[in-house]
């Protein structure tokens, strides 16, 4: 049982490194778990290999998608050349910088929504970049994407898969704006049988602005709702707001599902298509399909970037799975929020107040990379954890981490284990590749950061999340973990 809040673990593990280099920077490390009093999970590799290695729980479930990092080997919007190049670890974290300034900026802009609801006449064409970029960096928005089709026939749209955002959008043509560069095909509605714009008097126009904190626009000619929406350091999606159907898997189909047709989009998104929104907002994904997955999906992300994970709609089969309440905030409401009341490392709870966490909330996070705790929270972390590693020679810190150790000459390596303990007797114990993050051999480092104030929100990141089936039960009001979700 691994998620049982009674014991709290005195585990040491041995895991044994075997290093093999097959490209500039990669190799692979093979690890093997020994502990004392209790069973762990086990893993095979904390670095990718060279070769995708298939889907393994996904593909015996209903309406599931396979969920792929898009810089890994099993990632289509690399491999072929048409996208832009391979970020690096610095461009991931980074980019994760970005997120969290546009998680923080919804909250802000949540709670001054005046809902000063005055919808512009404008018209989409070249001229009508309305939110202009504030800088071309990549924006390597959310790092692991599924593939849908959209429209009648269907095409296969590539699309990052969100948590933090409601809206569902994908590069239209003509483009009247500007397209980035995306692998897939750039949908067409003049070709589907089943495209319709929504009118700027439909209700579902309406709404947009709680969605996207832009007020919908109204084309002058045609009277089509137009929908702008604005991420992290200036990236942005602006078109149509229409319907489609939707092909979940080849047997589920979505009718006139609501999504954005961008015509102005910028800020590469390296690759993707598009963004499919899974936020708690009724235009989000999972409200829109509520009648057929009864607002619930569940997800697993792969300890390495070579594995493939999935993310399921509808109530999950495990039943291994713990779950803590998700309360409701009174802002950022496309947020999951969780309440976290401690962390334990090698099996002792760190000496924190649990106020540190529920002052300013917590929010789960499937495009946020890493986990980001308030400044105290992590100087404890980091100290208690650099005591258990101090038979390991650090290295250089790098980017979001300032604790890294050179583990190039290390064959067993003992790390402490990191359990995260959330309300409702639910204990969250991370895997080795959700505790450390692998730059190279010479540099692997605690994979947490901190956030600029006590006061900032907590966000529990993807790196984290590795291997854990993550169950979101929004009727339910519920976040569930379930261990050995995926490998
Ligand atoms: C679309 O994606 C599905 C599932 O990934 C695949 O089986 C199918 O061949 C793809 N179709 C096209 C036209 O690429
Ligand atoms: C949707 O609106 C756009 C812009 O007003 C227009 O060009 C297009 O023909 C409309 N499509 C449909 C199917 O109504
Ligand atoms: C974990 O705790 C055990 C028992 O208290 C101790 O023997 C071991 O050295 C600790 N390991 C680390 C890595 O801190």
């Amino acid at each position: 049982m691994a998620f049982k809040m009674s014991h709290f673990f005195l585990v040491s593990i041995a895991v044994v490194l075997f290093l093999f280099f097959f490209l500039q920077n990669s190799f692979a490390i093979e690890t093997t778990w020994e502990e004392r009093h209790h069973h762990l999970v086990q893993t095979s590799s904390l670095l990718p290999s060279s070769s995708c290695s298939s889907s393994t729980q996904g593909s015996k479930r209903k309406s599931t998608l396979d969920v792929v990092h898009k810089h890994g080997p099993c990632s289509q919007l690399n491999n072929n050349g048409k996208a832009n190049s391979v970020e690096t670890h610095s461009d991931i974290l980074n980019n994760d910088k970005e997120r969290i300034k546009y998680i923080q900026s919804k909250l802000l802009s949540s709670s001054n929504n005046n809902n000063n609801n005055k919808m512009k006449e404008i018209e989409l064409d070249s001229s009508s970049a309305n939110l202009p970029a504030k800088s071309a960096l990549p924006f390597g928005y959310g790092n692991y994407y599924v593939v849908v089709g959209l429209g009648t026939p269907k095409r296969n749209l590539s699309l990052a898969f969100d948590t933090g955002s409601d809206l569902t959008w994908t590069q239209c043509q003509p483009c009247a704006g500007s397209c980035y560069k995306q692998i897939d095909e750039i949908f067409d509605p003049s070709k589907s049988t089943s495209y319709n714009n929504i009118t700027c008097t439909s209700p579902d126009c309406t709404q947009l602005l709680s969605a996207t904190e832009i007020n919908p626009g109204c084309s002058r000619s045609t009277k089509a709702c137009i929908y702008g929406i604005r991420y992290g350091d200036g990236s942005f999606s602006v078109g149509y707001f229409s319907s489609e159907q939707l092909t979940v898997t080849p047997t589920d189909t979505i009718e006139n599902f609501l999504f954005g047709c961008g015509q102005d989009n910028e800020g590469l998104f390296i690759g993707v298509a598009g963004l499919l929104g899974l936020g708690r907002h009724p235009i989000s994904f999972v409200q829109q399909t509520s009648q057929k997955y009864d607002k619930t999906f569940s997800y697993c992300l792969p300890s390495t970037s070579s594995g493939v994970g999935y993310l399921t709609f509808g109530s999950t089969n495990n039943n291994d799975v713990s779950y803590t309440s998700s309360p409701t905030a009174s802002h950022g409401h496309s947020f999951y929020y969780i309440d976290i009341l401690g962390i334990t490392l090698n099996g002792t709870q760190l000496p924190i107040s649990s106020s540190l966490f529920s002052s300013a909330g917590a929010i789960i996070d499937s495009g946020t990379v890493i986990t980001r705790l308030p400044p105290t929270v992590y100087a404890t972390l980091r100290d208690s954890f650099q005591k258990g590693m101090s038979k390991y020679p650090r290295a250089e810190p790098f980017s979001l981490f300032d604790t890294c150790y050179d583990l190039s000459g290390v064959e067993d390596l003992s790390i402490p284990q990191i359990n995260f303990v959330l309300a409702g007797g639910v204990t969250v114990e991370l895997v080795v590749p959700g505790i450390l993050y692998t730059i190279s051999s010479k540099q692997v480092c605690l994979a947490f950061a901190a956030n600029r104030a006590d006061t900032d929100l907590t966000v529990f990141g993807n790196v984290q999340q590795k291997t854990l089936e993550v169950v979101y039960d929004v009727g339910g009001g519920r976040i569930g973990f379930g261990s050995n979700g995926c490998n």
